[in-house]
């Protein structure tokens, strides 16, 4: 698609997932997401890209970076950032979520930005929505589409391509919504078929991965790949306790140098945070010359602010 087909090309209200996203709105994204960086790289002054909007943050699990840096972006591009607090909210009386929802978009917000435990929840409130925008920062282990776009700009700057890439995704991706957004994402911009492994019963069903390759031998799926994403384990989305001890994962599991040197030399190593140092990586790792990790935290505020620009702001001026 050229640059004018594209920017005559409807622009989605939403952005729920990566799961069938399309390929060349996925590129802008993260084009005019690297764009930003270079204008904030020298100047920090906010835009007026968003003036008078207003964006709700409604997390209903803890965050530290996703909030943050979606509270960050909203503030950069001029808009109004809230955060609804979930703890001392109506919510606790009774109120449905389509309720709070429909209550605070009465009050003229723009957009909602959705955390919950439960899988679908922003696309339930999305259908709800009268006019605001709904943007999904992680709802189980479904979907957490701007940390996806967040592991490809990273991998892109780090790789100049997604295209071919040798990308092994580890730990436990069962229960992982960033898994399969990242999956999704390297899935449209054509890596080679995406590795992914842990123990068994940390791994999805083959037929909820269709293109990847499963496996539980962490030296095998390292062996030769671009890029390793490591993953925490997600206790609280486990329904059955842990099949062996946190020392024990760390030995099967747990990147370290050695392990690291199977990959390719300049191999990248992803993580969307939180880590668990010693658990499944070792600090050197996380703290050394291939971690991207940082990057990814820094390129988060503004592939947020790339979503929240191309959701929100008025048409003529795409
Ligand atoms: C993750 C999440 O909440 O899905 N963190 C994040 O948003 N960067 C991953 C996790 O909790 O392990």
């Amino acid at each position: 698609m050229n640059a004018a087909a594209r920017d005559s090309a409807p622009r989605p209200r939403h952005l729920l997932t990566l799961a069938g996203i399309d390929r060349d709105y996925l590129a802008a994204l993260l084009d005019r997401a690297a764009a930003l960086r270079v204008r904030f790289a020298t100047d920090p002054r906010p835009l007026d890209l968003l003036d008078g909007r207003t964006v709700v943050n409604l997390f209903f699990e803890p965050s530290t970076r996703t909030r943050t840096s979606f509270e960050l972006a909203t503030r950069r591009l001029g808009a109004t950032a809230i955060h609804f607090d979930v703890a001392n909210s109506s919510t606790r009386k009774g109120e449905t979520l389509e309720d709070t929802l429909a209550t605070i978009e009465a009050m003229g917000c723009d957009a909602f930005v959705v955390r919950h435990a439960e899988n679908g929840t922003p696309e339930r409130l999305a259908a709800h929505a009268r006019h605001a925008s709904v943007i999904n920062a992680g709802d189980g282990n479904h979907a957490h589409p701007t940390q996806g776009l967040t592991d490809l700009l990273t991998l892109r700057d780090r790789k100049d391509r997604i295209d071919g890439l040798r990308v092994a995704i580890c730990g436990d991706i069962r229960h992982s919504r960033v898994a399969r957004s990242a999956i999704h994402g390297l899935q449209a911009l054509g890596a080679a078929p995406v590795r992914l492994c842990g123990p068994a019963t940390l791994l999805p069903d083959q037929a909820e991965v269709p293109g990847c390759e499963l496996g539980t031998d962490f030296d095998a799926a390292i062996e030769g790949v671009d890029a390793i994403m490591m993953l925490r384990l997600q206790k609280e989305r486990m329904t059955a306790a842990m099949p062996a001890g946190e020392g024990d994962y760390f030995k099967h599991y747990g990147l370290d140098a050695g392990r690291l040197a199977r990959a390719r030399r300049d191999a990248v190593v992803l993580h969307p945070g939180p880590i668990n140092r010693g658990v499944e990586i070792a600090t050197d790792v996380a703290d050394g010359p291939q971690s991207a990790i940082l990057d990814q935290v820094h390129n988060g505020v503004f592939v947020r602010m790339a979503v929240l620009a191309s959701l929100l702001e008025p048409a003529q001026a795409a």
